[in-house]
């Protein structure tokens, strides 16, 4: 079930440079949160922009309250940074589609890179204990890029950290580490899912593919409505025409992606 409803932040804070972590208290639409979906939000505070803004929902405690965590890039983003506890926010959702495991995988591979990885971490917290395994590679500019305490809030995950300038974990991009995590992923049905940029989606696409894995691609497309009206969130579709990050998404199947047209390559 989807809500509209006045949400008020109860908790804003900065937990590295540009990146901050907000609770709010959304009622019901907090037991209706899976792991992948996002809330469309606005302030209704003098200068928001026109549009709402789409976020991945980090956590849920599945009884009223939310978190989202966020960067600030650009004009709503440092607006929702001057929130303080107490003011509320307009929040629609939850929205679009989730990660879920097939009722038959054992172990996943999941890939976050940049600010794809609050929804994956939402995913370990809430399927890793049903599962034999779940291996999380984080990949990141630097180390003041990974925001989210990973072994902090996730017990029993195995995590993985590939950055591009060497300051944590393996130096190279997140997807260096997908093939030697799906060799190393051993006995069971492995399942594979990512959020990140485009290429990053791509690539490990392309590897799922290869060994005849299912695979799931978070795809957090520019979006305007946010439901479905206006198109603007298009995806190239395997086989021709599009799907829309909002509606369809935002975690589609891998192979239902047409990924030279989407990547341009
Ligand atoms: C389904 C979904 C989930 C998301 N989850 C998160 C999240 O958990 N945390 C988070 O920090 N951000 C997330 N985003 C991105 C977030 O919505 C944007 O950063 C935000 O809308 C920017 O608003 P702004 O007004 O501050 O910046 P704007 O002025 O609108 O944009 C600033 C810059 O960011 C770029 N930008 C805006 N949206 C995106 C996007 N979706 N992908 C890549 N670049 C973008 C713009 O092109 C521009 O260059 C998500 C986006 C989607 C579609
Ligand atoms: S954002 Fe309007 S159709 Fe997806």
């Amino acid at each position: 079930m989807k809500y509209c409803t006045r949400a008020a932040v109860s908790r804003n804070e900065r937990i590295a440079e540009s990146f901050y972590l907000m609770e709010l208290d959304v009622g019901r639409m907090a037991s209706d949160s899976s792991p992948g979906q996002f809330v469309h939000l606005r302030s209704l505070t003098p200068g928001w922009p026109f549009l709402r803004r789409p976020f991945s929902i980090y956590s849920s405690d599945g009884e009223g309250s939310i978190e989202i965590v966020y960067k600030v890039v650009g004009k709503a983003t440092s607006l929702m940074s001057g929130v303080t506890p107490g003011d509320t926010l307009d929040v629609m959702g939850p929205l679009g589609t989730s990660f879920a495991p097939a009722a038959s995988t054992t172990r996943v591979v999941a890939v976050g890179g940049g600010m794809g990885v609050p929804p994956l971490v939402f995913f370990c917290r809430k399927y890793a204990d049903a599962l034999d395994e779940v291996h999380l590679l984080v990949g990141a500019k630097t180390t003041a890029e990974i925001v989210v305490p990973i072994g902090l809030v996730v017990e029993g995950v195995k995590v993985t950290y590939y950055t591009e300038d060497g300051s944590k974990g393996a130096r190279g991009l997140v997807t260096e580490g997908l093939r030697p995590a799906l060799d190393a992923a051993g006995e069971g049905r492995v399942e594979v899912m990512a959020c990140g940029p485009r290429d990053m989606l791509a690539e490990t696409a392309g590897a799922a593919r290869e060994r005849g894995l299912r695979c799931r691609v978070s795809v957090e497309e520019v979006m305007a409505c946010g439901v479905g009206a206006c198109l603007s969130c298009a995806v190239p579709r395997a086989g021709g025409g599009y799907l829309h990050a909002c509606k369809d998404g935002p975690v589609l199947d891998g192979d239902a992606v047409d990924w030279e047209r989407w990547t341009g390559e």
